[in-house]
């Protein structure tokens, strides 16, 4: 039967870490996987994270199942962390939840929910979006379209087109938007912006969808949850997708949470009913241990001071290395202006530069990331920023 598949070509994002490993060049350069890194280049555990692997291992007793939903306390840590302490949809108890394997896990669950409720939802996903949203939304059978959202001739979001064509989209269809630090862009919504997508929202009857993978990589943790926090606030539906892969540096361990928010607390019920009945059939319930690390570091709050200081010092580097990375081009004097990327948010930058460009950086000068030319700024250091920049002199 296998005979019947066909080969296929490297995973766009993941298949870069494979072709890093194998080159031999010693001054490579990997900017692509989305993944956090220190001036030398590792991903570390982070020291909150490892105080509660600490308090875990004291207190973790068996390691029989946890049920289909996960930990309780990780949900209500994870709820409070997105939607904020005082929020109302939660305090009105209209929010089902579970803890997810990852991100994905999640984005997953609340695909084969769509098609529970019907089978022919649309879900419109920005152009361009992450790349795995199509495969993990689309693989469910949910019919994709996109909406227009970044324009990379003057490296900015396209609003009143994005706006023009979401006006269109019917009641009941679903438009994911990203809750903060854009994947691949960078570009963020405004806070205006967010004003008019939630008024547009409540006019048109369409379900909001955010995917929040990068919550306090942006500007802050409250503040990176300022769009979903206004949604949640303006709308009787909405859905949730949460990571703790970046914020927590849990990558490996498959932590996140996918949330409902429902018009009632009955639908509330029977939506918890639905999508615990979804994990069961697909992984039954989610690994335990990133998920009770989360749980505990969310609810001690010497922890969650340690844990935010963290965050901010990943979020503060990032911003530096912005900066450092247009200051180098500019030394170089190439003529494009490079100065969006200070504009930019979180862990990625388009370069807006052609598809061409990039796989020339990738085998001339082995520097790598996606060929839509979008770069990890985490893997900029102080070490590796000038030849970068040189790089991208050359092929430009
Ligand atoms: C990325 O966008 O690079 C990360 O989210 C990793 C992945 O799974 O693609």
């Amino acid at each position: 039967m296998f005979e019947t598949l066909s080969p296929l070509a490297p995973d766009p994002i993941l298949g870069l870490s494979a072709a890093f490993k194998q080159d031999t060049n010693s001054n490579k350069i990997d900017l692509g996987v989305g993944v956090y890194k220190d001036e030398n280049g590792n991903t570390p555990i982070l020291d909150a994270v490892k105080a509660a692997q600490t308090i875990l291992q004291e207190k973790e007793s068996s390691k029989v199942y946890i049920t289909p939903q996960g930990h309780q306390g990780f949900i209500d840590g994870m709820l409070t962390l997105l939607l904020g302490a005082s929020s109302k949809v939660l305090s009105d108890q209209r929010v089902a939840a579970v803890q997810a394997p990852g991100g994905c896990g999640a984005l997953r669950i609340l695909a084969e929910l769509f098609m529970r409720c019907n089978k022919d939802t649309v879900v419109w996903v920005s152009d361009p979006t992450w790349a795995n949203h199509i495969p993990l939304l689309g693989n469910a059978g949910l019919t994709l379209k996109t909406y227009p959202y970044f324009d990379k001739a003057s490296a900015s979001i396209k609003f009143d087109e994005m706006m023009d064509c979401l006006t269109e989209v019917k009641a009941g269809d679903v438009v994911l938007l990203h809750g903060c630090c854009h994947n691949p862009t960078g570009a963020d919504l405004t806070q205006s912006q967010w004003q008019a997508v939630a008024e547009l929202a409540q006019k048109t009857g369409f379900i909001p969808f955010v995917d929040i993978a990068y919550q306090g990589f942006g500007e802050g943790l409250d503040e990176d949850a300022y769009g979903l926090r206004l949604l949640a606030d303006s709308v009787d539906e909405m859905v949730i997708a949460a990571s703790c892969s970046k914020n927590f540096g849990l990558y490996r361990e498959r932590v996140g949470l996918a949330a409902i928010i429902t018009k009632n607390p009955e639908t509330k019920r029977i939506a918890q009913s639905q999508i615990q009945s979804v994990a069961r059939g697909i992984y039954s319930m989610p690994p335990s241990y990133g998920g009770a690390l989360v749980d505990i570091i969310l609810n001690t709050p010497s922890l969650y001071t340690q844990w935010n200081a963290e965050v901010t010092e990943m979020r503060e580097r990032m911003i530096t290395l912005r900066q450092l990375l247009v200051s180098n081009l500019a030394a170089q004097g190439v003529d494009k202006d490079f100065s969006f990327i200070n504009r930019q948010k979180g862990m990625f930058s388009f370069l807006c530069i052609a598809p061409e460009q990039v796989q020339a950086l990738r085998n001339d000068k082995s520097v790598y990331f996606v060929d839509s030319s979008r770069v990890n700024i985490a893997g900029i250091n102080k070490q590796n920023v000038e030849a970068l920049a040189q790089a991208i002199a050359t092929v430009l």
